[in-house]
This record gives structure tokens, sequence and C-alpha cells, in this order.
């Protein structure tokens, strides 16, 4: 088991695509990121390749659906034998419980985290969608819906974890943050951001990070870098 801190966002469209990078990282400290893009172009045959290179899996399908069919999509995520799914919090807790109740009967049992508000809203979009809280207090209440529907922690900005760490139970929650840009990196899309470092500084569990590492021409240089930052 890695003990990076680091996860590397497999964003590509193809098996071939992947299979160019995951052998310029081949041997690196990190665990990698399949998503949407990938995993439904490629299908769990990329899950297959990776594990020929021996990189720990997060499986970032974002479930979002009734709880029975979210209950049956854990269930199949998780026999693909991945170290970690996910789901969102929006979905409601009914849904969340029925997520974790799929691992109970099963006999691979990935760590299972929620999405509370996605990085990339800024707050006009937020209050676009009829929230009526703040991003911090919505993400606040999803965290505390979660940790109550036994998810094992979040997927949040760095930022906020200060906010929603001492209202939590489970001391070993874990917090996996998305956009993470190292200094002088553009955003791109991403709008709630921290470096690395801030992001480790602050108490992320597993630091997600895609386009600074899949766009370099030495992707292994810098993910020895952020690791060398982060440890
Ligand atoms: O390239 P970049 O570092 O922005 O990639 C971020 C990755 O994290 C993407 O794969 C995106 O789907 C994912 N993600 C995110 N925000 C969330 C959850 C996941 O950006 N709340």
């Amino acid at each position: 088991m890695s003990k990076s801190k680091l996860i590397v966002a497999l964003d590509f469209s193809t098996i071939e695509e992947s299979r160019l990078f995951l052998d310029k990282i081949r041997g690196a400290d990190c665990r990698v990121k399949v998503g949407k893009e990938l995993f439904t172009s490629a299908g769990p045959k990329i899950i297959d390749l990776i594990n020929e290179f021996e990189f720990e899996i997060f499986l970032d399908l974002k479930f979002h659906d009734i709880p029975n069919t979210v209950n049956k999509a854990v269930k199949a995520a998780a026999g693909l034998g991945v170290w970690m799914i996910n789901v969102h919090a929006s979905g409601g807790k009914r849904m969340m419980m029925a997520a974790k109740e799929a691992l109970i009967s099963s006999n691979q049992k990935p760590l299972l985290t929620a999405v509370t508000i996605l990085t990339s809203l800024n707050n006009e979009e937020f209050l676009e969608l009829g929230y009526k809280a703040s991003i911090e207090n919505q993400v606040k209440k999803y965290a505390l819906l979660a940790e109550e529907s036994g998810m094992d922690g979040i997927v949040c900005s760095a930022d906020e974890i200060k906010l929603i760490k001492p209202f939590l139970i489970n001391n070993n929650f874990k917090f996996v943050t998305p956009g993470i840009r190292p200094k002088n990196y553009s955003s791109n899309d991403q709008s709630r951001i921290a470096t690395p470092e801030n992001a480790i500084a602050e108490g992320s569990s597993f630091i997600v990070v895609g386009r600074p590492i899949t766009l370099s021409n030495n992707p292994k240089e810098v993910i020895d870098l952020i690791n060398k930052e982060t440890s």
C-alpha cells in the first residue's frame, strides 16, 4: 500500500493513452484515479491494465441515483477490486446507506467516500442551484450526513476541512481534496483551489491532481516533487 497522499487523475479517453502515461510513471509512489471519461470509454479493462502497473485505484464514478441502483452499482464497483469508490452526498442519507450496505455483504471492501460540493463550483453558480446556505455550510451539512450514513470520508475542497473536522466523531474520517494546483499553475476550470502543501497542512488525507501531472512532459518528476512537498 502506497504511503503517498497523492492520487493522480487519469483523465484520458482511451486505454492506449492511459498505457503510455502509466508507462511514463511506472514505479512512482502514488495512487491513480479513473473517472467517468476513461471508464465510459474503456470499461473494466482499464482496471486490469492499471493492475499490471500495480497502482491502487480510486474509481471516481460519483454514483447518484435511487438507493437500489446505487446499491447495485457499488456492489459491481467493489467487485472490480479497487481501493476507493464514491457517491454524491446529495443523493441523500438513504442512498448513502444503501451504498454502504452493498459493501457489508461484499468480499471486497474499498473505501467509500461521498462528494460534497464539486470544487469547480463558485459561489454564483452554487446560488443559481437554489441552495440557501453558503458553500461552506452546505459542505458541512453533507459531511455530517455522510458520516452518519457510514461513509469513510468525503471529497471536498482543502480549505473546507477546518470547518468540518471539529464536528465529526470519526477521527479516521478521510478528506479527499481535488482542486489542487502547484504554485504558478493555471487553475483551469477549478474554482476552490489549494497548493499540495497547503492542502496537506489543512488536513487532507489524499490530494487529487490531474492536469498539472498528466499534461507535463515529465510526469514522474512532478509526482516526486509533490510527494516531497507533502511528506
Ligand atoms: O485536472 P484536475 O487536477 O483539475 O483534475 C481534477 C480531478 O478531480 C478530475 O478528474 C475531476 O473529475 C476530479 N474531481 C474534482 N472535483 C470534485 C471531485 C472530483 O475536480 N469535487
